[in-house]
C-alpha cells in the first residue's frame, strides 16, 4: 500500500514511541473510496503537510495510515496528540466540517445540566439498553497512536490512583486486561460491557501497540458505571442500565463528569473541547445510544436510514461499531459530537430513537390490521 512506509518499515522498540517518517508521494487510494481521507488529502493539502510533524513529532504518515491501509474507512486518519489538530488543520478541519458541521471558527460548548434532560423514559418493550460514554486524553501524554509502553503504563497508573477514591455509586474495581482470563475477558465482550480486541483501523493506526498492555477496565459494584483504560482513547467513561431511562443514565454520567474532572488535567481547548484519537469523538466525546428493538423498520432500510439521518443519529450493530444486527436489534446514538452541548445530544438520540419507535408502532398496527 502507498503508505505502508509509515508503520511496517521500522518496528519500534518496545517501550518507544513509534518514529515519524516522511511520505515520499501522495497515497493512492482505489477508485470508488469514499473515506473523508481520500475526499480532503488533495495535491494541494498533501504538498502543504508532507513534511510537517506535531510538537509530539507525529507525521502526515501515521495520521493517515490507518485509511490508506483500510480504504473502506469512512474518516481514515487518527491523531497523535492535541497539536495534530493544530499542525495538520488543512486536512483536519475539513474533515471535522464535513463529519460534524463544525467550522474552524465555531467554538465548541458544553452543558451537562441533567435537569435540562427534557423527556420521560422511552419504552422498555422497545428499549433493551442505555449507554452514554464520553471520551477523554490526558493533557500532558501524545495520544494512543503516539503513546510509548512506558507512558500508556503512567496513564494507567495514574487512573488506577483516581478510580481508588471513587465512593458511592462510583465506587468499584479496576480489572487489568494483562492479567484478566479469557473467560471473564469474553463474558465482558458479550455482556457490552468491555472494548473488543483486533480492530483493524486501530491496528493500522498503532493504536494496538504491545496488547494488552496498560488497558484494562474499572467497574462499579452495580455494573452502571464504567471505565475503559487505554483503547481508541486514554479513557472512555461509561454509564449505562438496562431500559430506556436515559435521564438516570445521563445523570450518572453527569455526576461522574463533575468528579472526574476534578482530579484529571484532560487535553481540552476552547475551539474543539475534548481531544480524542478520532476526529468523530472530538467535542462532546459524548455517544448516547439505546438498545432499540425495531424488527419491521430494520425491514425498510431506506425509512430507517432517513429516519436515522433527519435526526442526526447513527444506526450501529448489536456488538458496536462494525458490527452486525441480532434479531431487529440496533444501536441507535448521536453522530455529532461537537458544536452541541451534552444536553443537545441526548436530545438528539431521545429524537431519533421516538420518530423510529413511532414508526415501529404505526408498522406493527399496518401488519395487525392485515
Ligand atoms: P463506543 O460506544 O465506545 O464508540 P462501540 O460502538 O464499539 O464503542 O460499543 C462498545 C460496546 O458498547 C459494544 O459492546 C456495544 O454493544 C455496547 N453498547 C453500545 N450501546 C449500548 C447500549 N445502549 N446498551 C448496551 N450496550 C451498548
Ligand atoms: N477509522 C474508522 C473509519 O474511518 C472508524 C472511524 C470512526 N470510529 C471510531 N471508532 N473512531 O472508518
Amino acid at each position: 500500500m502507498g503508505c505502508s512506509n509509515s508503520r511496517s518499515g521500522e518496528v519500534d522498540k518496545p517501550g518507544s514511541a513509534p518514529k515519524a517518517v516522511a511520505l515520499q508521494k501522495k497515497p493512492e487510494f482505489p477508485a470508488g473510496c469514499k473515506s473523508l481521507l481520500c475526499k480532503y488529502l488533495t495535491d494541494d493539502v498533501f504538498n502543504q503537510l508532507k513534511n510537517v510533524q506535531d510538537k509530539f513529532g507525529f507525521s502526515l504518515a501515521e495520521l493517515i495510515n490507518s485509511g490508506v491501509v483500510n480504504p473502506n474507512s469512512s474518516i481514515g486518519v487518527y491523531a497523535g496528540s492535541p497539536d495534530t489538530y493544530i499542525a495538520f488543520a488543512p486536512l483536519m478541519d475539513k474533515i471535522i466540517e464535513d463529519y460534524h458541521g463544525f467550522k474552524p471558527a465555531d467554538k465548541h460548548v458544553s452543558d451537562w445540566d441533567a435537569s435540562k434532560c427534557n423527556f420521560e423514559a422511552l419504552e422498555d418493550k422497545y428499549c433493551i439498553s442505555t449507554r452514554i460514554r464520553f471520551a477523554r486524553n490526558l493533557a500532558d501524554f501524545p495520544l494512543g497512536t503516539k503513546i510509548s509502553k512506558t507512558e500508556r503504563k503512567e496513564v494507567e497508573k495514574l487512573a488506577k490512583e483516581a478510580f481508588g477514591k471513587f465512593e458511592g455509586e462510583m465506587a468499584g474495581q479496576y480489572h487489568d486486561l494483562a492479567t484478566m482470563d479469557k473467560e471473564t475477558q469474553n463474558q465482558l465482550i458479550a455482556d457490552h460491557f468491555l472494548f473488543k480486541e483486533g480492530d483493524k483501523y486501530l491496528e493500522a493506526a498503532g493504536l494496538n501497540r504491545e496488547w494488552p498492555d496498560g488497558r484494562g477496565i474499572f467497574i462499579n459494584k452495580a455494573k452502571t458505571f464504567l471505565i475503559w483504560v487505554n483503547e481508541e482513547d486514554q479513557f472512555r467513561v461509561i454509564s449505562m442500565q438496562n431500559g430506556g431511562d436515559i435521564k438516570a443514565v445521563f445523570t450518572r454520567l453527569s455526576n461522574a463528569h463533575g468528579t472526574i474532572n476534578k482530579v484529571a488535567k484532560f487535553a481540552y481547548n476552547d475551539h474543539i473541547g475534548a481531544v480524542a484519537t478520532c476526529p468523530t469523538n472530538i467535542g462532546t466525546g459524548l455517544r448516547a445510544s439505546i438498545h432499540v428493538k425495531l424488527p419491521l423498520l430494520s425491514k425498510d432500510m431506506a425509512t430507517f436510514e432517513k429516519i436515522a439521518s433527519d435526526n442526526h443519529v447513527q444506526i450501529r450493530g448489536i456488538h458496536g461499531e462494525h458490527s452486525e444486527s441480532e434479531g431487529g436489534i440496533y444501536d441507535i446514538s448521536n453522530k455529532r459530537r461537537i458544536g452541541f452541548s451534552e444536553v443537545q445530544l441526548v436530545h438528539d438520540m431521545y429524537n431519533g430513537v421516538k420518530a423510529m419507535i413511532e414508526k415501529e408502532k404505526e408498522l406493527e398496527h399496518a401488519h395487525a390490521s392485515h
